[in-house]
C-alpha cells in the first residue's frame, strides 16, 4: 500500500467521522429546536446500527424488553397532550440513511404499547418513522374506565395526532422534509389504517392495513361468545385440543381439495361449509378425538355468523381452517381479555361483568354506544380516493383472531356504499387474501409478505407490501398479486390473488410451484 492510498484512506475517514458528527449532533440539539404545542421532548438519543436497544421503560404487559436496530438513528421520545386529561407517548426516529417519505406504525390489541418492532422494521427501511403508545400504557383496558378521552385516543385520535406531530418533527429534522406519507399496521393496527382513510383522508398517500379489526363492536361481541358455546373446560360443550385437531384435520379433508391441491391449505374457506357430525362417535371410534352430539353442535356454532335480536349480521363466522391455534384462544374454555376488558370499562362501568353471561343483547347495548365511531365501518371512501391515495389491505385466510370473511365485508360494503365494481376499486383499494397465514404473522403456507419484520422475505415489491405500495403510490405500478414465500426449507412462493379473485390450481408442476396456480 502506498502512502498517498493511506492518506486518501485516511481522508475518506475523517469525511464518514465528520458526517457521523454531524449527525449525532444534529439529534443531540434537536430537542431544543422543537416549539410545538401540547409537545414535550423526554430526550433525543443517537442509536447506532447493530445496537440491541433496552427499553426499559416500555410497560412490562407490552413484552418488550428489546428491540434490535438495524440502520443509524436518532430517536426522539415526547409526550404529546391530547386533551387536559389525557396524552399519548410518541416516538420518532430518523435514519441517517433517509428515503424522503414519512411513515406512521399502528397498534394491536386493546394496548397501549408503541410497536418498536415496526418502527425499527421501516426506520431501517429508510423511512422517518412515528409510533404512539394509543393513550395508554400496557394491554388491559382497563385505562378506559371512566376515561372516555382514553378511549378517544384509543378510537381515533392517538395515531392521528402522531401524525400531525410527526410531520412538522420530519420537516424539522430534514431539511428537505418528505415527499410522500405512509402507513403501516395489522389488527387494531388494520382498523387504525382504514379509520385514517375514513376520517383523515389527508394523512397518508398510502395505507398498508392488514387483518383489520374493524366492525371493532361487533369484533368484540363475536370474540365474547366463543366462551359462551364452549362453556369451561368441564361443559359436556367443550372439545379438547386433540379433538379440534381432529375436527381440522376433517376440514381439510372435506375441503382442501376445493382449490385442486391437496396441500393442507386453504385458498378459498368461502368455499369451505363441512359437516362435523361425520365425527360423531360410533363403535370402533377413537374416543380420543371422536364427539358426542353436543360437541358437534358446539362446532356448528364457532363456524356461524353472529346475528342480533333482530336476524341483523354483527360479525361473520370464523373461518374454517384456524381449528388447531384457536384450541388456544377462542375454543379454550375460558373468556377472551379484550372482549371482557371492554364490556367491564366501557360498555358497563362494571368491573364484575361477568363474561359467562355475555348474550346478544350486550353486544347491541355495546353497538348502541360505539364510542367515537369506533366501528370504523364507514363505507365511503370517496374523500380518500379524490385525493389520490392508496390502501393496500390484505388478511391471512388461518387468522384465527380476526376472521378473514369480515375483510370480504368490508370489501362488499365499499362496493355497495360507493356503488363501484371491482375494477374500479383496484384504482385505490387492493385487497388480498393470503393463503396460509395466521394473524399478522405465522401460518402454514406462503406467508412471508413482508409486512413486519418477522413476516419478511425481501424488499421487493413483488414480495413485500409495503415497498409495493410505495411504488403503487409513486410510480403508478399497481400490485396484481402479492407473492408470499414460505419459512419451510427449503422454501416456496405463491402468488396471493387480488379479491374477488381467488387461487386455483391448474398444474402441471406441484403446489410448491407458484406457476402451478392461476387467480381466477
Ligand atoms: C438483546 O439482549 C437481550 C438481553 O441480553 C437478549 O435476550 C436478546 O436476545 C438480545 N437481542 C438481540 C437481537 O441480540
Ligand atoms: C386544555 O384546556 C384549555 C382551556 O379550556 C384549552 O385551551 C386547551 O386547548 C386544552 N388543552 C388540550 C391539550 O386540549
Ligand atoms: C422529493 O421529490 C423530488 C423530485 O423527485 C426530489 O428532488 C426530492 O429530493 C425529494 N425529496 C425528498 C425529501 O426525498
Ligand atoms: C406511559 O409510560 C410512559 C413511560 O414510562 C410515561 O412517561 C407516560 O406518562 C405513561 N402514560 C400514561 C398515560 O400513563
Ligand atoms: C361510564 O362512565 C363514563 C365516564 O364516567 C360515562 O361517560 C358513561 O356514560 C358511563 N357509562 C355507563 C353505561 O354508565
Ligand atoms: C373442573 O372440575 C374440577 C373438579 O370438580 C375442578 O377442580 C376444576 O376447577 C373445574 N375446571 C373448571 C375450568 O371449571
Ligand atoms: C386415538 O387418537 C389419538 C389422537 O390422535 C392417538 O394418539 C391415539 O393413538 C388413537 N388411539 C387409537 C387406538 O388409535
Amino acid at each position: 500500500m502506498t502512502w498517498s492510498t493511506l492518506l486518501l484512506l485516511a481522508g475518506v475517514g475523517q469525511t464518514v467521522l465528520a458526517a457521523q458528527d454531524t449527525f449525532q449532533s444534529q439529534c443531540q440539539n434537536f430537542p431544543s429546536k422543537i416549539h410545538l404545542r401540547d409537545v414535550t421532548v423526554n430526550f433525543a438519543q443517537y442509536i447506532p446500527a447493530g445496537t440491541n436497544l433496552s427499553l426499559a421503560d416500555a410497560p412490562p404487559s407490552c413484552g418488550e424488553a428489546y428491540q434490535a436496530v438495524s440502520a443509524d438513528v436518532c430517536r426522539v421520545a415526547m409526550a404529546v397532550a391530547t386533551s387536559n386529561s389525557s396524552e399519548i407517548t410518541l416516538e420518532a426516529w430518523f435514519p441517517r440513511d433517509y428515503n424522503g417519505r414519512f411513515l406512521s406504525t399502528g397498534n394491536g390489541g386493546l394496548s397501549g404499547c408503541i410497536q418498536y418492532y415496526d418502527i425499527a422494521y421501516t426506520s431501517g427501511m429508510g423511512f422517518a418513522t412515528v409510533g404512539a403508545n394509543n393513550g395508554h400504557n400496557g394491554t388491559s383496558g382497563e385505562p378506559f374506565f371512566h376515561h372516555p378521552e382514553v378511549i378517544e385516543d384509543f378510537a381515533y385520535r392517538s395515531v392521528h395526532t402522531g401524525v400531525v406531530v410527526g410531520k412538522e418533527l420530519t420537516k424539522l429534522f430534514y431539511a428537505q422534509g418528505f415527499n410522500k406519507s405512509y402507513y403501516l399496521g395489522c389488527s387494531t393496527g388494520g382498523r387504525q389504517g382504514f379509520k385514517s382513510i375514513q376520517q383523515f383522508p389527508e394523512d397518508f398517500d398510502g395505507v398498508v392495513a392488514g387483518a383489520p379489526a374493524f366492525s371493532f363492536i361487533g369484533l368484540l361481541s363475536w370474540s365474547a361468545r366463543f366462551y359462551t358455546i364452549t362453556g369451561n373446560a368441564n361443559s359436556s360443550t367443550f372439545l379438547t385440543s386433540a379433538q379440534w385437531t381432529a375436527v381440522h384435520n376433517e376440514i381439510l379433508r372435506q375441503c382442501d381439495d376445493l382449490d385442486g391441491a391437496k396441500d393442507g391449505i386453504l385458498e378459498d374457506p368461502d368455499l369451505c361449509h363441512p359437516i362435523i357430525e361425520t365425527l360423531i362417535c360410533q363403535p370402533g371410534s377413537n374416543h380420543t378425538t371422536c364427539l358426542t352430539g353436543q360437541q358437534a353442535e358446539t362446532v356448528r356454532q364457532v363456524l356461524s355468523p353472529l346475528y342480533d335480536e333482530n336476524g341483523q349480521l354483527l360479525y361473520p363466522r370464523m373461518q374454517p381452517g384456524a381449528e388447531e391455534s384457536d384450541a388456544s384462544i377462542f375454543y379454550a374454555g375460558t373468556d377472551f381479555p379484550y372482549s371482557t376488558d371492554w364490556f367491564r370499562y366501557v360498555v358497563y362501568n362494571d368491573t364484575t361483568w361477568d363474561p359467562a353471561t355475555f348474550s346478544v343483547k350486550d353486544a347491541a347495548a355495546a353497538l348502541a354506544q360505539n364510542p367515537f365511531n369506533i366501528q370504523t365501518w364507514d363505507g365511503d371512501l370517496s374523500r380518500f380516493r379524490a385525493t389520490g391515495g392508496k390502501v393496500l389491505t390484505y388478511h391471512g385466510l388461518e387468522d384465527q383472531l380476526i376472521s378473514s370473511e369480515n375483510s370480504k365485508r368490508y370489501y362488499g360494503h365499499v362496493a355497495s356504499t360507493m356503488n363501484l365494481a371491482p375494477s374500479q376499486l383496484d384504482e385505490f383499494y387492493r385487497f388480498f387474501t393470503i393463503s396460509g397465514m395466521s394473524h399478522c404473522s405465522g401460518g402454514s403456507g406462503a406467508h412471508l409478505i413482508g409486512n413486519q419484520q418477522d413476516n419478511e422475505a425481501d424488499t421487493d415489491p413483488q414480495d413485500n407490501v409495503l415497498t409495493a405500495l410505495v411504488r403503487w403510490v409513486e410510480e403508478g405500478i399497481a400490485p396484481e398479486t402479492i407473492r408470499g414465500t414460505s419459512a419451510t426449507s427449503p422454501k416456496y412462493y405463491r402468488r396471493h390473488c387480488r379479491y374477488p379473485k381467488r387461487n386455483a390450481y391448474v398444474g402441471p408442476g406441484p403446489y410448491t410451484d407458484e406457476t402451478a396456480w392461476r387467480c381466477v
